[in-house]
This record gives structure tokens, sequence and C-alpha cells, in this order.
């Protein structure tokens, strides 16, 4: 498939090193000047792009930016981009670093927020794992203990699509819903990264509650980075796991 990503960092660059491995044909884009832009396309293995350009002549378009810098995207970028074209989201609202976005604070769910910032339909992907899970954690379609990854959206055969890619990456895909239930694996809830397979996904995904889910999100935060020193990515793993009385690990 041919697939632009806006944003190089740790989710982006890792989907775009892993979608080139696979066989796909990747651009990217980020904010960075173009020698930086160009260094790390270089690195991935992709080619650089312009923002104008990664959207262009694509089958699926990956936004891998902050939450806070979607609105920043021009407004025209998507308008000539044909309806067929699958827009994934990878994004984590967290208020420390995304600042106040107040309807996201008042319950609505971070990828209808998104979707509707960008006036097109989103699938929501590739957010409930953590970057180093995204790097190390993939293994062969059918391994023993496969982490499964969440999907979420309106369009079943948008999803299959970015299951096929997410199956690419190394990953379980889980159909979590349409994308008003993609709060089932937001920040702060059983589904987060806490590296299930499949099946512990779907009954994690079940055992969300979305009105806690903010709360516990920023409890993550305050707890973590009041360690003494940053805890290893086991650690940050296991701590979220424990945030549930019914750690779906032992489910
Ligand atoms: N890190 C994780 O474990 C993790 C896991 C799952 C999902 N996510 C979510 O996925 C998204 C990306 O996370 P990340 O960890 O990859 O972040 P990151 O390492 O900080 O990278 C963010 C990328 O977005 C680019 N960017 C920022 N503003 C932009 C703009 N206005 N236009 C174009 N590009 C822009 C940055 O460009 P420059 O390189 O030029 O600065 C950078 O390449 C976030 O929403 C995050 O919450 C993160």
């Amino acid at each position: 498939m041919k697939i632009g990503i806006i944003g190089t960092g740790a989710i982006g660059g890792t989907i775009a090193k892993k979608m080139a491995a696979a066989g796909h044909s990747v651009k990217v884009n980020s904010s960075g000047d173009i020698d930086k832009l160009n260094a790390r396309a270089e690195e991935l293995g992709v080619v650089a792009a312009t923002l104008t350009d990664v959207v262009k002549d694509v089958d699926v378009i990956i936004l891998s930016v902050p939450t806070v810098a979607i609105p920043t995207l021009p407004k025209d970028l998507l308008a000539n981009v044909p309806e067929n074209v699958i827009v994934v989201d990878t994004s984590n609202y967290y208020p420390f670093r995304d600042a106040d976005i107040e309807e996201i604070k008042d319950g609505k769910v971070e990828s209808v927020w998104v979707s509707e910032q960008l006036g097109r339909p989103v699938i929501k992907a590739f957010n409930n794992l953590l970057a180093e899970t995204l790097v190390n954690g993939g293994k062969e379609s059918g391994a023993k203990d496969r982490i499964a990854m969440a999907v979420a959206g309106d369009d079943i055969e948008a999803k299959k699509v970015i299951s096929d890619l997410i199956n690419d990456a190394g990953y379980d895909a889980v159909d979590s819903g349409d994308l008003s239930e993609s709060w089932k694996h937001q920040p702060g809830t059983p589904a987060y990264c806490t590296e299930l397979t499949a099946e512990e996904l779907k009954q994690a995904l079940c055992d969300g509650v979305k009105e806690e889910a903010p709360s516990l999100r920023d409890k993550t935060i305050v707890d973590l980075s009041s360690l003494p020193s940053y805890p290893s990515h086991s650690d940050v793993v296991e701590y979220n796991r424990g945030l549930f009385q019914k750690n779906p690990k032992s489910v």
C-alpha cells in the first residue's frame, strides 16, 4: 500500500520503519526543517515529503502528532484527498502536554474530536501500545502471546485494511467498535499500554469505565513522574496493569 505519515517521532517513525520493512511504500513529513526531515526519513528507510505531498496519491494517511498539533495542520490539508483514503489517528490526549482542550476534558472521545477537527472520518489505531512495545514487542502472526492492538472506527472495511497493517507491524488487531467507543483504549483504561493478547484485550475493552479514565490517566503521570528515577518499560506496563482491580493479564 501507499502510506503517508505525518509525525516521525517515537510512534510515527516506528510505524514508518515497520511499514517500509513489510514492503509498503512510505513517505513522511514532520514539523521540523527539511534537513532534519531528510535525515530522519533516511534513518527510517522511507521518503521525505512536503506536507502537501505526503497526503497525495496514498491509500492511507497516518497522523502521529500530539493531539494539540492537530488543529495547527492546514485547514485544507485533506480537502483534495479522495474519500476512500483512510485517515488514521494515533493520538492520546494528555492535558499536561496538550494543554486544555475543553471538549475532550468535558468527555468528548479524543478521536471523535480529531475527526471533527479534520472534517472527515478517522480510524483510531496504534495508540494503545507504548512506543517501546511498538519497537520491540512485535511477533509473527500466530506466535504464542502475540500482543494485540485495538482498532476503532465507523468503517468496517477501513478497519480491516488497518488491521492488516497492524498485523504487518507484528501485532494482532482487535476491533474495539465504532469511533465513539475508542475511549475504551484511551489513557486510563485497562486496554491502554498493558500489553495484552487479543483475548485479554477483548476483555479489557469491556472492563474500562469512561468516567474514571481521565483521573487514572492523570494519576499515572503524577505517580510515575514522582518516582526517584524514570521507571523501566516493564515497570510502566506493570504499573498500568496494576491500576485496575481486575488485572486484565490475569483474565
Ligand atoms: N510515545 C508513546 O508511547 C505513544 C504511544 C501511543 C500513541 N502515542 C501518541 O501518538 C502521537 C505521537 O506520539 P510520539 O510519541 O510519536 O510523539 P513524538 O515522539 O513527540 O513525535 C511527534 C511528531 O509529531 C511531529 N509534529 C508535531 N507537531 C506537528 C505539526 N504541527 N505538524 C507536523 N508534525 C508535527 C513532530 O515533528 P518534529 O519531529 O519535527 O518535532 C514529531 O515528528 C501522540 O499523540 C501520542 O500521544 C504515543
